[in-house]
């Protein structure tokens, strides 16, 4: 999607450690219509697949899920990484490593909010070792629904994640691929 590689190439800044900042329009401030835009470009790519919820996790994917939800006119939800007090009722949990911070973390959703044949549309913010992507997956498993897709909006091509999920037959859309960056250099798919 131009805008994003464009916002990526004006506005993104490579920190060491392969690590994209994109807090200007995506992880700290929110660039709204470029985030509509992009909801708008996952709705038409699933829009024939009657997704009826839109699933991520907290913190940075909820912004991005809020808009496809609405374009789909479905709700969204999000997994939780730990139990907190308004949390109560069955549960379904799948384990997530982040390679990132280097932590398990478990994630969490109340049952009644992921139902038996429900079609799911996985939404994220980064796509890079792909572990969030198959936790979200358990969930969706575990509570007896559809996998429908996964929708990203920044995938990094390099670190492997997403040319293994494609390999699994998983419709998996990326709104802009990094195949290689430096603090020079951003190299697209
Ligand atoms: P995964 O998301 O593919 O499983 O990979 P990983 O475990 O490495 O990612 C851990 C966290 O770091 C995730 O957010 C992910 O979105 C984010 N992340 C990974 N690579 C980058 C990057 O290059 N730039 C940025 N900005 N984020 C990256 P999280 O821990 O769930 O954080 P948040 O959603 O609460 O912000």
């Amino acid at each position: 999607m131009e805008i994003l590689r464009q916002a990526i190439l004006e506005k993104g800044r490579v920190l060491p450690g392969n690590v994209l900042k994109v807090g200007a329009f995506l992880n700290n401030q929110l660039d709204v219509k470029l985030l509509s835009s992009m909801a708008d470009e996952i709705y038409n790519h699933f829009n024939n697949k009657g997704i009826t919820k839109i699933l991520t996790v907290e913190a940075s994917g909820i912004a991005l899920a809020v808009l496809v939800a609405e374009r789909f006119g479905v709700n969204a939800v999000f997994a939780k990484k730990s139990k907190t007090a308004n949390v109560d009722g069955e549960l379904l949990t799948a384990e997530c490593y982040s390679y990132t911070h280097k932590v398990m973390n478990n994630l969490i959703l109340g049952k009644e909010f992921l139902l038996p044949g429900e079609n799911v549309l996985v939404v994220d913010d980064f796509l890079a070792n792909g572990q969030a992507v198959y936790a979200l997956k358990t969930l969706v498993e575990k509570a007896g629904a559809n996998f429908s897709g996964v929708a990203i909006a920044i995938e990094k091509g390099f670190q492997g994640a997403g040319d293994k999920i494609r390999g699994e037959g998983i419709d998996l859309y990326s709104l802009a691929i990094i195949d290689s960056m430096s603090d020079s250099q951003i190299v697209f798919r």
